[in-house]
């Protein structure tokens, strides 16, 4: 789209930042190489052996020049309206809102490039609104997960444990001496428990080591467990120099390493697997590779949704992430989270600790290293 503005017509405020501002307008370019290679060609003839009948008189150069200048105003209003719907093309691909899904561009061209580009445009509007369509589907499934879970941990037992308190606190009020303070020791140690279930209900919605111990710990302890409950030989290796990263590149980093080690426990028929953490262009990345069979494509052909789960978390950071087979064999996951991610000293973690954290479409919504 940029590139088609930028090339027939005069670039707005804003498109300078995505490249050379344009200075010439496609109808100028051809009019003026034109006008120049007449202006040539008239030297040609004038200054060489080869020339035509100079005209002898002024009214025969005034009939030349004028047959010049005839020449010149229908080539550039020919060429104007040869060029006409790609300006079309660029004003309606400007007015295409996002937020109004369906609007597709018509235009009457008989030209086959301006044709192709409108066919391209309306083909890519469709693919975006497609994915919009299907990624947004997946998050509100995830979100209605998440909420049943979490109203039926409030309901089944945060919800009995304040009974019971109140049902303790109850009898505390009708009796005296002992047997009261009998009945509000156990109501203590019942809003104990509760207190004890509503932490665990925290440490469940994001991942307890995450917040504890910080991303390298956590993800030692993941790959333990994976480890320990597969069997699979997993290398750890954390280069120096690792830069603290924000709260979300950090949730986000771990999730793509949860995701990607059961993968190899469950796809790769893998002896080993390493996970990798190193500092990289002034971000992060993370590699998760194996010696297994290797992956075809990219992952995102297949049923799970874990892959682009990986995919939607790395977009919501800015991050790139491959996952490709690598030679001999195998499969390698690389995730670039970028500098802007790297937390600036004294900063606040950009993301509130709780439920608002989008948990990955598919994967396991409330995810608990400890599950795994
Ligand atoms: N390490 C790997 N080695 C070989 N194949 C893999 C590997 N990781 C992923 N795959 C392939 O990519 C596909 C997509 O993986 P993805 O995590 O998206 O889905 P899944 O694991 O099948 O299901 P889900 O994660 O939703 O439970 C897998 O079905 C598998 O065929
Ligand atoms: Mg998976």
């Amino acid at each position: 789209m940029a590139a088609v503005q930028g090339a027939a017509f005069p670039a707005e405020a804003g498109d300078a930042e995505r490249g050379a501002r344009p200075r010439w307008s496609l109808l100028w370019l051809i009019v003026t190489a034109n006008a120049a290679v007449l202006a040539l060609a008239l030297v040609a003839l004038a200054s060489t052996p080869f020339t035509v009948d100079w005209p002898k008189s002024a009214r025969e150069a005034v009939v030349l020049g004028a047959a010049i200048a005839a020449t010149v105003v229908s080539q550039t209003l020919l060429t104007r309206r040869i060029l006409g719907p790609l300006g079309a093309l660029g004003r309606s691909m400007r007015g295409v809102d996002p937020l109004h899904p369906g609007q597709r561009l018509e235009i009457e061209t008989r030209s086959v490039e301006v044709a192709t580009l409108l066919a391209a445009f309306n083909a890519m509007l469709d693919r975006l609104e497609e994915e919009r369509r299907e990624s947004a589907r997946r998050t509100q499934a995830a979100q209605d997960a998440e909420r049943r879970w979490l109203s039926l941990e409030l309901h089944d037992q945060i919800g009995q444990d304040l009974t019971a308190l109140r049902l303790r606190i109850d009898i505390a009020s009708r009796v005296e001496g002992e047997a009261q303070a009998q009945a509000l020791e156990i109501a203590s140690v019942t809003a104990q428990e509760c207190l004890e279930r509503v932490r665990g209900l925290v440490h469940r919605l994001r991942p307890a080591a995450l917040e504890e111990l910080g991303l390298i710990s956590a993800l030692v302890a993941l790959c333990d467990r994976v480890g320990e409950s597969s069997g699979l030989e997993i290398d750890r290796r954390f280069a120096s120099g690792v830069p603290k990263l924000t709260s979300d590149a950090q949730l986000g980093l771990f999730r793509v390493a949860q995701e990607s080690l059961p993968n190899v426990v469950r796809h790769a028929q893998a002896s080993r697997a390493a996970l990798d953490l190193r500092p990289f262009e002034g971000g992060v990345r993370l590699s998760v590779v194996d010696d297994g069979v290797g992956i075809s494509g990219h992952g995102d052909g297949d049923a799970g949704s874990g892959v682009r789960g990986m995919r939607e978390r790395a977009l919501l950071l800015g991050a790139e992430l491959r996952v490709r087979s690598r030679a001999p064999r195998g499969t390698e996951v690389l995730l670039d989270v970028p500098a802007s991610e790297v937390l600036v000293e004294g900063a606040e973690p950009t993301l509130p600790v709780g439920p608002a954290i989008p948990a990955i479409p598919g994967g396991p919504v409330i995810a608990d290293p400890g599950a795994l």
